[in-house]
């Protein structure tokens, strides 16, 4: 584990949380282990032994360059969302032939641009699929193109991260599948590589992918039986962590692929998608108490970190784990911990039993490495934090902090 406590100090790998907190001008902050990230890719190529496969870490988890480019020279693809994954990914050095471009609202601009680049495109619905032809015709280049399937099983999850259900806004109505089929087949800029399905996020049990993947190798032999070549499967993002902390037996890339592995035919590769088990248990997010409060009922600790910086618990009501960067030795209370953003929404953590905390003393939310800063805001005009990269026992700074100025400069229009 990178993060770890010693005499009452937590630690990143070989540095102690609470020097960083009074050496870097800037509270809160994000602070990640490289060593970690390194190991959470390295159980997914271990795992993927023996398989033809790419994996596509899923840039919309975590987009700070330097992680990017940490994790292109591990080996990896890229997943993307958006255009500007797709550039960013590009100015990491990712190949574009391991890219795919997800999304079930891909725009004209989003798909010319991944045409040029050969990347590889997942059709989503009649719309997209017409747009995916117009941008063949526009780019004047063979697009390679998966048809992105409902398999309609319920990963058991949040339903805001339940994705591959039959009411979702996601993938193809499956009764459709020979439309398509006869479509890319009269399009010669198409060229169909494979069928992708993703279930939902933070999926804890492997029996999941399994039923998925079963189903989604009935396709695949309807698929072939039209004359196709399918090259891959793609199963989508990968698993759930920890956020518990509680040492809950989640399963580990191997468990994942072994579970799966005797259904896949060697003429078949892999492409899995994962996000969060890749980046995040490497990252904790770094606050200050402010101060600490009661209103008769209820205690709160008042930190300098808030929803702007980590939604995650406020939106989806979820739980990230909280604890101290150093020895605080008060009466224990339940509290919430909450940030100072205007509204009651703000907070890190309901009814946590915590010490009493003295001003200033130092508060991580764990594994915040993905989905955190990614969503960040500027309500209530905070300014982004910065994210900082622990490389051993160096500490690097990854992304500066933003500040007014920047947000000032958005203002000078040209007109
Ligand atoms: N592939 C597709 C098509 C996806 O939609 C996603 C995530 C992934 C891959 C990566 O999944 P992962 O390996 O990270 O589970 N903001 C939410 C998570 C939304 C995930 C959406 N899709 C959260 O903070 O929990």
């Amino acid at each position: 584990m990178s993060f770890y406590v010693n005499d009452d100090y937590l630690y990143c790998d070989g540095l102690k949380i609470k020097d960083i907190q009074e050496q870097v001008p800037h509270s809160p902050f994000y602070l990640y282990s490289l060593d970690q990230i390194t190991a959470n890719y390295t159980a997914y190529e271990t795992a993927l032994e023996g398989l033809e496969s790419i994996i596509g870490y899923a840039i919309k988890a975590n987009n700070n360059l330097a992680i990017l480019r940490h994790l292109r020279k591990l080996g990896s693809g890229a997943v993307l969302v958006s255009g500007n994954e797709l550039r960013i990914a590009m100015a990491a050095g990712f190949d574009p032939e391991q890219m795919l471009l997800n999304g079930n609202g891909k725009t004209h601009p989003e798909l010319i641009l991944a045409a040029r680049h050969g990347v590889m495109i997942n059709v989503d619905s009649e719309f997209d699929f017409e747009h995916i032809q117009q941008a063949a015709r526009v780019a004047e280049k063979t697009v390679n193109v998966l048809i992105r399937i409902n398999p309609d099983v319920d990963p058991q999850v949040h339903h805001y991260v339940s994705t591959g259900i039959k009411n979702s806004k996601f993938g193809i109505r499956n009764e459709r599948l020979h439309w398509f089929l006869d479509r890319i087949n009269d399009d010669s800029r198409l060229n169909l590589v494979g069928v992708h399905c993703h279930l939902g996020s933070t999926i804890k049990k492997t029996s999941i992918f399994r039923d998925a993947t079963e189903l989604m190798m009935e396709f695949i032999d309807e698929i072939r039986s039209q004359g196709f070549e399918v090259k891959y499967l793609n199963i989508g993002g990968g698993l759930g962590i920890d956020y518990e902390r509680t040492g809950e037996a989640i399963p580990s890339p191997a468990d994942l692929i072994d579970s799966i592995r005797d259904l896949l035919t060697s003429d078949v590769g892999l492409i899995i998608e994962p996000g969060r088990s890749i980046i995040g248990n490497t990252a904790a997010f770094v606050n200050r108490v402010v101060g600490v409060k009661t209103n008769g009922n209820k205690n709160f600790i008042v930190t300098d970190g808030s929803m702007a910086e980590l939604i995650r618990p406020s939106l989806y009501d979820t739980y990230q784990h909280i604890d101290f960067i150093e020895p605080v030795d008060a009466e224990i209370e339940a509290y919430d911990v909450v940030g100072p953003v205007c509204e009651s929404a703000d907070f890190l953590g309901k009814d946590r039993s915590l010490s009493t905390p003295h001003e200033g003393a130092g508060l991580v939310v764990y594994d915040a490495g993905a989905y955190c800063y990614a969503m960040s805001s500027n309500y209530n005009l905070k300014m982004r934090p910065p994210e900082y990269l622990v490389d051993g026992e160096n500490l690097v700074e990854i992304r500066r902090a933003e500040n007014l100025e920047d947000y000032m400069r958005l203002f000078e229009t040209t007109q």
